[in-house]
């Protein structure tokens, strides 16, 4: 409750406060209500930690945050971003977590010519067919989280697979990228499933099904509340010892185990980021970030942390100018750094974050949940999958 008054207390007063004085606005379009709202505050509490960390000063000119509810909602989150732009004037858009929010904003800030940092939507057109110089991608596509996977556990013994995610574009590219690398690897994918991404409360129905298929594997795509109400019920009828768990590694993120607790054991997943990272970089970020929050840090949290980072390095290489396009976008792929995750880069031919990839299994220790490492996968970069920056 007090971190909605806090939201909106931002909301209501920094209008006033950029039209008083040279401030860089920057518009931040994310879910604080809805199926993700646990994702955008998280989001949101990383871009937070960053201005505070690598100073929210650039040139004399502060930096502001101007948030608005996307809602998980396509027209809202558009309309938010309308607003943002021809009302409050925004110099820079952040936003939004979910793809199909992403792909209602693109064309708008594509032709507004609004830089838009992605801090988490997956979507795969929007560094893909629909690339644009205006819109540039910290998080990952669901390609690239997913497409290993699927030799990966072909690799591991898996023969057969159930696939199941939320029926909107993130869930239906993931799934898609994982069946790809596997049934060429020679798997089988044996069913799939897509429950509604708002209406679904019970999964109870999609587990009798899964069950009577008898796959090696299910593999998975759910986040916020749909992966705590998931993870929950996998466990409460027993399918875990029976249909081992696989799947995007958002499942078990460390912000939904304080609600899953031991259930989310047994999970074998792959992230763009998990918090037993062993780097000087990712301790100081953890420590920081539980210094100021009092919880531990998720993937979220960090890529909210890295879009604050690269806009500030990026202000700095361009010493607070916003008004020259070209200079600020070019700058965005000058820019380079080690961060939590570890190495980061805007990949300059498609505005895709070039990343490590983790695979990982959740395995108990000592009464709590781990990400344990299986393997890394490094400088993960995605193909050009049509993608013409050229043709901004
Ligand atoms: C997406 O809609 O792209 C998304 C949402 C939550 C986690 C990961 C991806």
């Amino acid at each position: 409750m007090l971190k909605m008054l806090r939201i909106w207390a931002i909301v209501l007063i920094t209008p006033t406060i950029a039209c008083a004085d040279n401030s860089i606005k920057i518009g931040v379009v994310l879910p604080y209500s809805g199926v993700y709202a646990l994702l955008g505050n998280e989001v949101t509490d990383g871009l937070e930690l960053a201005l505070e960390q690598y100073g929210s000063e650039i040139s004399g000119r502060q930096i502001i945050l101007l948030k608005e509810d996307s809602e998980v909602r396509p027209k809202i989150g558009l309309s938010k971003t309308k607003k943002l732009v021809f009302q409050d004037r925004v110099d820079l858009l952040v936003g939004p977590v979910a793809s199909n929010v992403a792909g209602a904003m693109r064309d708008f800030v594509h032709n507004a010519k609004v830089p838009l940092i992605i801090p988490n939507a997956g979507n795969n057109l929007l560094t893909g067919e629909k690339c644009s110089p205006w819109v540039i991608r910290t998080s990952f596509s669901n390609d690239q989280i997913n497409r290993l996977m699927g030799p990966w556990l072909f690799k591991k013994g898996f023969r057969t697979l159930f696939l199941m995610a939320p029926d909107y574009a993130a869930g239906h590219q993931m799934m898609d990228a994982v069946r790809g690398g596997f049934e060429e690897a020679g798997g089988t994918v044996v069913g799939e499933e897509f429950p509604p991404l708002r209406e679904t409360k019970d999964f109870a129905p999609y587990l009798a099904k899964i069950k009577a298929y008898n796959p090696d594997g299910l593999y998975v795509f759910f986040a916020g509340g749909l992966a705590i109400q998931f993870v929950r019920q996998y466990h409460e009828f027993g399918m875990t010892e029976h249909i081992p768990l696989a799947g995007a590694g958002w499942l078990t993120s460390p912000l939904f185990l304080p609600a899953q607790g031991l259930a989310a054991t047994g999970f074998t997943g792959a992230l763009n980021y998990v918090p037993s990272i062993d780097s000087n970089e990712n301790r100081a970020f953890q420590s920081a970030f539980k210094t100021r929050y009092k919880r531990a840090a998720s993937e979220f949290a960090v890529q909210g942390f890295d879009t604050g980072r690269l806009i500030i390095e990026t202000l700095k290489v361009t010493a607070g100018d916003v008004k020259n396009k070209v200079a600020l976008l070019k700058a965005f792929h000058e820019v380079s750094f080690v961060g939590p995750r570890g190495p980061f880069r805007i990949d300059p031919k498609t505005n895709n974050v070039i990343q490590d990839i983790y695979i990982f299994e959740t395995r108990e220790v000592g009464g709590i949940v781990e990400h344990v490492v299986l393997d890394k996968v490094s400088d993960v970069q995605d193909p050009l999958n049509g993608c013409d920056l050229s043709q901004g």
